[in-house]
């Protein structure tokens, strides 16, 4: 039950109105409910499942602080296991990635195979023999996974809502992107893992529908050639159940950074518009390739002419977020084209990136200044009303086919949305 200091924030907190309190991005109690509620009920995406190619690869993870196995069994079966040794709560497996059939803690050797059963328990005659049923033991598994054209999922909740319900319309646009790689999709360079002085949701809001402060964050991107001038014209697509779209009319970066080795790539877009189109509507050819994207609460994709990245903003603290990301690549293009993918997607997006560099410049200074007027027992409430009760259905704007609504000009519409969504869980209502 939420304490007095909580329901006062959430009675000021009324997204539909386009007014969201900024204890959202810094108060330690919210931030609790959050994990208790958002990242303990919702699917949460865990990776690719080209990630875990081969029997015994695993990878780690967190489902908001929960740490996570996420493995290919030898019977080629996807699991996902607390990261957690049964015996006395060691951690146990450490390295970020590998390959191994079993898991053996550091503490006392107690040791697992990767179906999580318990296969090993040291000295184990005479002192257990008759107090240790090994058979009944092994690894906690997380209840639900779900596994979605290449993609792995999971939920904490024992009953979580079914998959489908979850995606909603945001299905037909995740369903557009994985089925343009027709099971060629590679991630490609492997996972960069980093922090960010920031709240996990300001960091998203730039992938589910701010494309507003672009112009004025990434100014200079446009000076040294790496995007054309800003247009008022981006359209933030809310497909429903928190998730967000931002829509390029005709796509990002098409004329900058022209590289041969690039060409593979961007034929493979043009050709998928055109088979998309035929298969899911005429609105395809209005957005693809469409830009940023956020799926409900942390998983973010970013799609360009120039590559497909992705991310997921994992909750560290309420100031702190653990940013794990990768690049997209067709698995069948040259060595060089996916060289090259690469190498554009880092110089804008990553631990260096010329872009991410302006965006954390800004999210730092969010969480500084924030942290320093909440001393003075301030809350104001921040301004999400751009375009409120201007959206339209999205098939009006991008043609036959297209699902969700459609708000023009920057509109708020997509974090409207979110922050719905993110007040239903909080309030107990999801
Ligand atoms: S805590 Fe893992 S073997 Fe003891
Ligand atoms: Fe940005």
């Amino acid at each position: 039950m939420p304490n007095n200091k909580i329901e006062d924030i959430l009675k000021s907190f009324n997204p539909e109105k386009g007014e969201v309190p900024f204890s959202l991005f810094i108060d330690n109690e919210i931030y609790e409910l959050e994990l208790a509620t958002v990242f303990k009920k919702s699917w949460l995406f865990l990776g690719f499942e080209n990630m875990i190619k081969y029997p015994g690869d695993y990878f780690t993870t967190t489902m908001g602080e929960v740490p996570v196995i996420v493995t290919r069994d030898q019977n080629n079966q996807v699991r996902v296991f607390l990261n957690f040794c049964i015996h006395k709560g060691m951690k146990l497996c450490r390295a970020t990635q590998g390959n191994s059939q079993f898991f053996r803690c550091p503490y006392h050797g107690w040791t697992y195979s990767n179906d999580g059963k318990l296969v090993g328990v040291p000295y184990y005659e005479p002192a257990y023999v008759n107090n240790l049923d090994i058979e009944k033991q092994g690894l906690i598994a997380v209840p639900n996974v779900k596994l979605y054209k290449g993609t792995i999922w999971a939920s904490l909740a024992e009953k979580p809502k079914p998959f489908d319900d979850f995606l909603g319309d945001m299905k037909l646009y995740l369903d557009l992107i994985f089925d343009m790689f027709e099971g060629n999709m590679e991630v490609y360079g492997g996972i960069h893992r980093w922090l960010l002085p920031v709240n996990w949701k300001i960091p998203l809001e730039n992938f589910a529908g701010d494309a507003y402060h672009a112009p004025f964050t990434h100014a200079s991107a446009v000076s040294i050639g790496l995007r054309g001038a800003y247009g008022n014209n981006v359209r933030i697509l809310y497909p429903g159940e928190g998730h967000g779209i931002v829509s390029v009319p005709g796509g990002l970066a098409r004329k900058a950074v022209d590289i041969d080795a690039l060409t593979p790539f961007r034929d493979r877009l043009s050709k998928a518009v055109e088979t998309l189109s035929q298969k899911y509507g005429e609105f395809v050819k209005n957005m693809f390739p469409f830009g940023p994207l956020n799926v409900f609460p942390n998983f973010s994709m970013h799609f360009t002419w120039n590559y497909i990245i992705f991310r997921v903003w994992h909750p560290r603290g309420p100031t702190l977020t653990e940013l794990q990301g990768g690049i997209l690549v067709f698995s069948d293009m040259p060595e060089e084209t996916k060289r090259q993918i690469l190498r554009r997607a880092l110089h804008e997006f990553g631990p260096a990136g010329v872009l991410e560099q302006d965006d954390a410049e800004v999210w730092s200074k969010i969480s500084e200044n924030g942290v320093s007027i909440r001393k003075g027992s301030i809350d104001p409430k921040l301004i999400y009303t751009r375009g409120l009760g201007m959206d339209v259905e999205a098939e009006k704007v991008l043609g036959k086919g297209a699902k969700g609504r459609i708000g023009e000009y920057y509109s708020d519409v997509s974090l409207r949305g979110f922050y719905s969504t993110l007040k239903k869980y909080l309030t107990g209502e999801e």
